[in-house]
This record gives structure tokens, C-alpha cells and sequence, in this order.
């Protein structure tokens, strides 16, 4: 197959390492996204107390059940967030003036879909480059982009978020975006390695628009994690079907049940999974095994809930100082720009 002329977006000496396969989808040579993490699965669950990484959440039925939530009268923050994008799409593009767009994720798309008519009334051509380790989502986005947006050039990142953003030019005027409150999902490492990372990968002229869930009254938290259709539960246990799946074990689904409570001096919601009976877990090729006691707690995810002067306060320790923010009526969700210290 031939191969596509690398775009402006890859920096200098990037531009060698990456592929593209179909047409404007473009891999990291080498790279093996799918490579079974079982060493660090191991690591979590042998930790005390117990724990797993939130991206084991995102197989195939995973990402299903997420858009499912997505769309629960409980789960506010999909809506919330995306009234928000959609009230403040031209106040946020007329105080970044960029040439590209770079989402972290490409599955929030939809909601970058205001900035995009934003950006292509404002300023005509330009860029988007979605980061995702799904090509099917990376797909669905450039279906959509082509469809809506025929002056947009589409760039989909099949990588690693930190992969994909060390690709971009530096002297690219780009605004990255960075929805969903994904930033809950990281714990307090994966918290600053992520801002130390993106920061120093952008240039100059970059901006960050970040959407972060705010503390609030509990009942409110509570009820969007713990919705009564218990898709959230189905969520959080099936990330049990994904590791036996891969790893061969024999975590037993009906002796479990989902758990979740606002922990309100972390200032996060966490997310259990809890057994309803004693098990002997097997990792049969690892030739490692555990008891998993009854009521004994397995941490599946934290939801870190911000305020935001606080958090604008954080980021300027990774030299992302605040240019605006934007928040909805009730003040439950805030989207924050912010620019790159030159
Ligand atoms: C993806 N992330 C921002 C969701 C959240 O709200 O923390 C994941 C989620 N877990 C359960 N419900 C939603």
C-alpha cells in the first residue's frame, strides 16, 4: 500500500515512526497496544488493599456500557458538560487562536463538535487529531468529521494518550482538549506524571481545555454512581470478564457485588468490588493465585470530584496557567482553558 505523506501535525522527528493504515489513521510502528499487562494487573491486586487500573474497564462491552451510562438520567456529567461546550464553543475558540485541534479520546467526539463549528467558522481550514488505542472509535470520528466538516483535515492517533501528544509539532498553534473528567479517573501518581507529560509536549503557542466534575452534595454524587438500572455495576464488574479473558483466571461474577461511596476527605467517589463469598483466584499461566475473602474490597476506580480554583491553582505547578472557565447554572461542572507558559 502506498503510504500517505506525513501530515504537519507529526513533529520533525516523529515523523518517520508513524504509519498510516487505513487512510488518515496512523499507528506508532512497533508499538503493541494490545499487549496483555498481566505483570501489573498482578502488581494492583497483590497490593494492599486491592486495586486495578480504571483502563481494564474499556473492552469491547466496556465501552458499550460507559455510552450507556453516559445517557442515565443520573450520570450528569455527559450533559452537563456538553451544554456547557455548546453554550461556550465561540467564547472558547475566539481565546485560542489555533490551527488544530488535538482531543485525548476520540469517543467524546460528539461533544468536540461544537468547538469544531466553532473553528471552521472562525477560521476555515484546520486540523483535528483525535488520540485513541480504539481504531473503531478513531473510525467513527473520521466518518463523522467527513461527513460534517469536509474544510477539516482528520488526523486519528491510533496510540497511547502520552504517545500521541509527544507526536505533535511544538510550533503547531494547537488546543489540545481533554473531556469527561477523565483527569477524575488518575490517582494521585498518575495525576502529576500526566500534566508534567502533556506539558512539556506543548509548545508556546498551545492551549488545554480541560473538563473536570466538581464537588457537590453528596446524594448527587452517590446516585450518578450508583444509578438504579445498575449499569454502572454491570460496568464495574465486567471488568472481571475482561481479565479472566485475558489472563485465564476464574473470577466468579455472581460472588461479587458492586459497592461505591463518596469519600468525602479524598474528595472522590470510589468504586468496589466486593465478595459475596470467599474465592481462590487462579492466574493459571502466571502459576499465581489468591484468596479474595468474603466482604473483602477490591478498589476498581476513583472519580476525584475538583474545585476548581484549586485545580487552576495545581496546573500552574505544570506551567498551564488559567485563561477562562466556564461552568453550567447549578455549578456542577467546570471546563477550563488553559495556556501554555511560554
Ligand atoms: C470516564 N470517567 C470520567 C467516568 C467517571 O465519571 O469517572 C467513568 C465512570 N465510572 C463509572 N461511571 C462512570
Amino acid at each position: 500500500m502506498k503510504q500517505e505523506s506525513s501530515p504537519r501535525i507529526f513533529a520533525a522527528e516523529q515523523r518517520s515512526r508513524w504509519r498510516s493504515d487505513p487512510p488518515g489513521i496512523w499507528s506508532l510502528e512497533g508499538a503493541d497496544l494490545d499487549s496483555v499487562p498481566a505483570l501489573s494487573i498482578l502488581t494492583t491486586l497483590w497490593d494492599q488493599p486491592r486495586w486495578l487500573e480504571a483502563y481494564h474497564l474499556y473492552d469491547q462491552r466496556g465501552s458499550e456500557l460507559f455510552e450507556e451510562i453516559c445517557r442515565l438520567p443520573e450520570y450528569y456529567l455527559t450533559r452537563t458538560e456538553n451544554s456547557i461546550l455548546e453554550s461556550h464553543a465561540a467564547d472558547i475558540i475566539a481565546a485560542a487562536p489555533v490551527q488544530c485541534v488535538v482531543e485525548l479520546g476520540a469517543g467524546t467526539s460528539k461533544k468536540t463538535v461544537h468547538l469544531l463549528t466553532e473553528q471552521t467558522r472562525r477560521r476555515g481550514r484546520s486540523i483535528f487529531a483525535p488520540i485513541d488505542v480504539s481504531v473503531s472509535a478513531l473510525l467513527a470520528s473520521q466518518e463523522a468529521v467527513r461527513r460534517d466538516f469536509p474544510q477539516i483535515e482528520f488526523h486519528g492517533l491510533h496510540a497511547r494518550y502520552e504517545e500521541g501528544f509527544n507526536a505533535i509539532e511544538k510550533s503547531l498553534p494547537t488546543l489540545f482538549v481533554f473531556l469527561g473528567s477523565t483527569i477524575g479517573n488518575f490517582n494521585h501518581t498518575d495525576f502529576p506524571r500526566f500534566f508534567r507529560a502533556l506539558a512539556a509536549a506543548m509548545g508556546p503557542n498551545d492551549f488545554l481545555l480541560l473538563g473536570a466534575d466538581r464537588v457537590k452534595p453528596v446524594k448527587l454524587l452517590e446516585d450518578a454512581y450508583n444509578d438504579s438500572r445498575g449499569i454502572t455495576a454491570e460496568f464495574i464488574l465486567n471488568v472481571f470478564r475482561n481479565i479472566n479473558h485475558r489472563l485465564h483466571s476464574n473470577f466468579d461474577l455472581d460472588q461479587m457485588r458492586y459497592h461505591s461511596w463518596y469519600n468525602p476527605e479524598w474528595q472522590q467517589i470510589e468504586m468496589f468490588a466486593v465478595a459475596t463469598e470467599s474465592q481462590q483466584i487462579r492466574f493459571p499461566e502466571m502459576g499465581a493465585s489468591f484468596h479474595w475473602r468474603r466482604d473483602e474490597k477490591i478498589l476498581v476506580e476513583i472519580s476525584r470530584k475538583f474545585e476548581p480554583l484549586r485545580l487552576q491553582e495545581q496546573l500552574r505547578f505544570f506551567e498551564l496557567a488559567p485563561v477562562k472557565h466556564f461552568t453550567d447554572p447549578d455549578q456542577w461542572f467546570s471546563v477550563l482553558l488553559l495556556k501554555k507558559r511560554g
